[in-house]
C-alpha cells in the first residue's frame, strides 16, 4: 500500500504533532509497512483511503495509533556498555552516599522500549550493589508505544533478544528460561515498572527522580523540541540528581539547564541550579 505525496506529508505532520517525531522523506516506505496492518484493520482498501479517514478524524484514536506504530524501538540489554560502566562506577555510589538518609532511589528510564535498559540496571543494581536491598528503589520504564509498555511488562524475551548485550553468567542469574524465551527473575523484576508516557507533553503524573536515562530518543525530536524536553527533565529531576544521554547525544547544543560532567570515559548532566 503506498500513497501521494500530499499524503505521506500529512502522516508526517500527524506524527510530529503527535509524538515530535521527525520522519525524513527518503523514510516514505515505512509509513507503507508500519501502517498497512492497522489500516487494514480500520477497513481501508489502500493507504490514500485510510489517509482520508484520519483526516476526518474518526475514530480519534486512530492518530495516537499511527505515531506509536512509526516508533523506531530498537534496543538492547547493556546497550553501549560504558554508561552502564559509568552507572556503576560513579553515579550510583554518589547517589547511594548522597541518599543515606532517605534510603530511597527512583530511576526513569524515559523512552524504554521493550525494557532492556530497565532491566539492565536492576540486574546491575542487584548484582553490585547489596547494600541497596534494604532502600526503597524504583526503576520506572516509560514509552508512547503501548505495545512495547506491555512487551516490558511481560519480562519475557526471546533468544536473539538475550544473545544482545546480556553477559551468559548474568543470563543464568537473572533470567530462567521457559521454551523458546527467557524470563526475567522476579527479584529483578520487582524494581521495575512500566507506563506509557509520551515525552512531547507535560508528565505532571511522574514523581521526581534522582537518576534519568534518555537514550537513543533525542535524535528523532527538533531542536526545539528537545529544549522543551530538557526543560520537562529538569523539572522532573532532584536538583542533586543526575541526567544520562546516549552516546551521540548531547544536551548543551539545546539547552543551558545541564552541566556536563565527566567519569568513568564517559559524560552525564548534572541540573544547573534554577537562581
Ligand atoms: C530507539 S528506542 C531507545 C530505547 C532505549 N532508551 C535505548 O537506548 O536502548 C526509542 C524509544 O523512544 C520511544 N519514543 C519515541 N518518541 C517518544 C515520545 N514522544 N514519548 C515517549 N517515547 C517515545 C519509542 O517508542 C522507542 O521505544
Amino acid at each position: 500500500m503506498a500513497c501521494s505525496d500530499t499524503d505521506y506529508a500529512y502522516l508526517r505532520e500527524l506524527v510530529l504533532e503527535q509524538s515530535s517525531n521527525l520522519i525524513d522523506p527518503s523514510r516514505n516506505a515505512l509509513f507503507d509497512t508500519r501502517l498497512t496492518p492497522i489500516a487494514r484493520l480500520s477497513g481501508a482498501d489502500s493507504l490514500g483511503d485510510f489517509v482520508n479517514m484520519l483526516k476526518a478524524g474518526r475514530p480519534a484514536h486512530l492518530h495516537r495509533a499511527v505515531a506509536e506504530a512509526m516508533t523506531i524501538n530498537e534496543t538492547s540489554f547493556f546497550r553501549d556498555m560504558r554508561p552502564f560502566e559509568m552507572l556503576r562506577q560513579v553515579l550510583i555510589p554518589r547517589l547511594i552516599e548522597q541518599r543515606k538518609e532517605t534510603r530511597r532511589l527512583r530511576i526513569w528510564s524515559a523512552a524504554s522500549s521493550t525494557g532492556q535498559e530497565a532491566y539492565s540496571l536492576a540486574m546491575m543494581i542487584v548484582e553490585h550493589f547489596p547494600e541497596l536491598a534494604g532502600w526503597d528503589v524504583r526503576i520506572v520504564g516509560t514509552d508512547i508505544s503501548r505495545h512495547v509498555v506491555d512487551y516490558a511488562r511481560k519480562g519475557r524475551y526471546r533468544r536473539l533478544e538475550v544473545n544482545r548485550g546480556l553477559p551468559a553468567r548474568m543470563l543464568l542469574k537473572y533470567m530462567t528460561r521457559d521454551g523458546e524465551e527467557w524470563e526475567i527473575s522476579p527479584q529483578v523484576r520487582s524494581l521495575c515498572e512500566f507506563h506509557y508516557a509520551n515525552l512531547s507533553g507535560p508528565l505532571p503524573f511522574l514523581p521526581f527522580f534522582d537518576l534519568v536515562l534518555l537514550r537513543n530518543v533525542l535524535l528523532y525530536f527538533s531542536q526545539q523540541d528537545r529544549r522543551t524536553l530538557f526543560n520537562e527533565i529538569h523539572r522532573k529531576l532532584f536538583p542533586s540528581g543526575y541526567l544520562v544521554l546516549g552516546n551521540a547525544e548531547q544536551a548543551e547544543d539545546s539547552t543551558n539547564l545541564f552541566e556536563v560532567e565527566f567519569g568513568a570515559d564517559c559524560y552525564f548532566y548534572s541540573p544547573v541550579s534554577a537562581s
